[in-house]
């Protein structure tokens, strides 16, 4: 998937309500900052957690953004204007114009599993990363990524759809066996999971919503099965009948 001004827009919002703020407190509470570490958020889209990360390791560290959406580094570069220890550089994961063993943190959220060719771009976060660096990545088991409410069929049909829109469905479990042939030790998962049953307009359930909307019509299902299932999502909602489940897994291990 592509993040054009029009889904980095959704995406931005996501990343601002309580799916966004709640993968960055995992990321905070388990990364181990430190005054003057050099830190880089791989994916960072609008920015978020590199503005955190800066404040986190002070004027003498240094918070990395790196992203190929200029759309998404337009909106990170007006996130942190006013931080002096900000880099931030618009390419992909498997080519960062950085020096080898310069990060003492690499992390990344929901980002990894969008790389087809994933082999690349971990062995250049490991070119990039210090011995007993530590790496923290969010990915989601897309597989229990699911809206519910609507009719059955219907509701198939668009999350059958949206697979195409990454191409890991779920990397947190094949990330395990890849980090650990790289030789990174101390793997562990933890399971982020959570359940809302609204849709109030800053859930992470109604810009969801919206991306699985836009994207089933780019895989060619029709604007009318599109609107039906948001018509259904929105009375199932009124019937007290409606839920979103996602699966983020938190991943951390320590290059030795
Ligand atoms: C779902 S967004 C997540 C953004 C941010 N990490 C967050 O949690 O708010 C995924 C981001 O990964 C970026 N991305 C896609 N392919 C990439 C690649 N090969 N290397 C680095 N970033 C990539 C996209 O441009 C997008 O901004």
């Amino acid at each position: 998937m592509k993040f054009d001004k029009e889904l980095s827009i959704i995406q931005q919002k996501i990343a601002n309500g309580y799916a966004g703020v709640s993968r960055r407190l995992a990321i905070m509470n388990s990364i181990e900052l430190e005054i003057g570490q050099n830190v880089i958020d791989i994916g960072c889209g609008g920015g978020h957690l590199v503005q955190e990360i800066s404040l986190g390791v002070g004027e003498n560290g240094k918070s990395i953004g790196i992203d190929p959406s200029e759309d998404q580094l337009k909106a990170a570069n007006n996130r942190c204007k006013d931080l002096k220890n900000i880099e931030l550089i618009c390419c992909t994961a498997d080519k960062i114009n950085i020096e080898n063993s310069y990060c003492d943190r690499v992390t990344s959220t929901q980002t990894l599993e969008y790389i087809e060719d994933i082999e690349p771009s971990l062995n250049e976060l490991k070119r990039i990363s210090k011995k007993n660096s530590k790496f923290v990545n969010i990915s989601i088991l897309w597989d229990y990524f699911r809206f519910y409410g609507p009719e059955k069929k219907l509701n198939d049909t668009i999350h059958e759809a949206f697979r195409a829109h990454c191409f890991h469905q779920m990397l947190p479990l094949d990330l395990v066996g890849k980090l650990s042939t790289l030789g990174y030790q101390n793997i562990q998962s933890e399971n982020l999971s959570y359940l809302i049953t609204n849709r109030d307009k800053n859930s992470p359930a109604i810009f969801y919503e919206k991306m699985l909307a836009k994207f089933a019509m780019s895989q060619g299902v029709s604007e009318n099965a599109v609107i039906d299932w948001q018509e259904q999502l929105s009375r199932s909602e009124k019937d007290k009948k409606f839920g979103f489940t996602s699966f983020p897994v938190l991943t951390t291990a320590y290059l030795k």
